[in-house]
């Protein structure tokens, strides 16, 4: 907001005062800011004059990131009062004085990614990234770029354009599952990543099969049933382990790429599991592992009994409870007995391996 005058805000009672003499600003369009509360404030601040937002309008989140800072560094759980949290932001303002290249960068900096989900596909990664999204010191992009396993002649130019602006000390972060599975895909990260953090989510190999093989059946409708498509001869029990929905529940093979090329330390395994039952518990092994304040935690879930998962109590963008859509958790086809013991024995040798090179017992 263009500003001619002293303005006080109110930050406790989320009604700022605004004191002294005619200003002008803009309020860009994110839902959030266009909200009725929001309109109301500004209809019946008649000093206050709301200029029209251009068809073309750049975003203001550069600017707003400023604010960013102070905001990043206030411990929100304390107990404080008002005169500390104008201090505080004094403080940090005044150190923001001395650092000029940071408010420099603030303008155009489309990072490469800082933290890869690298997988597994249908463990919950979107699960994953949409919860990470909740902390402040979080850039995310939306949709899976897949630019390591299918786009990689576009080069890093295209990747980079791809990406969300984001602030130094803010961590971007990419998804796209299909690295895990991808041979070569490892190789590619290590050269143009090679500091990079990866977050590998894991789920039962078994669930995690018919989870992708309900994921297929939504695109291709025709599909054969899973029984016959999971074996080369069922009645051997033989099974296909060149089939996707199988091949992907490898996790030891498909990780071994990956440490062929990163440390394991580089390397933090989300249980999704866990991520359902507990997700601010998984979300706080996350943040330790990626170096960030613990900022996600109980208080920013609930239970959706009808959705049967957890959900955002309050999405950053739209400021309303958030779950996951229609495309994750969904129900999967009825599978024999037998067929699922089979896959167990068929897994467990690869699951054994994984858990040694993890240095943990997901007990599937
Ligand atoms: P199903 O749809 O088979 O139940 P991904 O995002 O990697 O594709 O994983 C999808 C899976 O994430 C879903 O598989 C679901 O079980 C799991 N999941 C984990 N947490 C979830 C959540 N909060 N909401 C919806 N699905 C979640």
């Amino acid at each position: 907001m263009g500003d001619n005058n002293t303005d006080h805000h109110d930050a406790y009672t989320r009604q700022p005062q605004i004191v002294g003499m005619h200003k002008t600003g803009f309020n860009d369009r994110s839902p959030i800011h266009t909200a009725r509360i929001v309109r109301n404030w500004f209809d019946e601040r008649h000093q206050i004059e709301l200029l029209e937002w251009p068809s073309k309008g750049c975003d203001l989140n550069p600017i707003e990131s400023v604010w960013a800072f102070p905001v990043n560094k206030w411990e929100p759980e304390e107990e404080r009062t008002k005169q500390q949290l104008l201090q505080h932001t004094q403080r940090e303002w005044d150190i923001l004085r001395d650092k000029p290249h940071i408010l420099e960068n603030l303008s155009a900096s489309n990072s490469l990614p800082d933290v890869l989900i690298i997988g597994a596909n249908k463990s919950g990664t979107r699960a994953l990234l949409a919860f990470l999204r909740v902390h402040p010191s979080i850039r995310a992009s939306g949709p899976e770029l897949h630019y390591f396993d299918r786009f990689y002649a576009r080069g890093l130019d295209w990747y980079r354009s791809k990406l969300p602006l984001s602030m130094e000390g803010q961590l971007t972060v990419e998804k796209t599952p299909a690295y895990f599975t991808t041979p070569g895909v490892p190789a590619r990260v290590k050269q143009d990543l090679p500091d990079a953090k990866l977050l590998l989510a894991v789920r039962d190999p078994v669930t995690r099969a018919k989870s992708n093989y309900t994921q297929s059946l939504s695109k291709h409708r025709s599909r054969r049933p899973f029984e016959e498509l999971a074996f080369v001869r069922a009645s051997l029990g033989l099974v296909n382990s060149d089939w996707g929905p199988i091949s992907g529940g490898l996790y030891a093979r498909h990780l071994q790429r990956w440490l062929d090329y990163f440390p394991r330390a580089s390397i933090h395994v989300v249980s999704g599991e866990n991520l359902v039952r507990d997700p601010a518990a998984e979300l706080c092994m996350v943040q330790e592992f990626l170096g960030l304040r613990k900022v996600i935690m109980e208080k920013h879930f609930f239970f959706n009994v009808t959705k049967g998962f957890p959900c955002l109590v309050m999405r950053e963008k739209t400021g309303r409870p958030h779950c996951l859509g229609s495309s994750k958790g969904r129900s999967h086809p009825t599978v024999s007995q037998a067929t699922i013991n089979t896959l167990r024995d068929f897994y467990r040798p690869f699951n054994f391996k994984f858990y040694k090179m993890v240095g943990q017992n997901f007990r599937w």
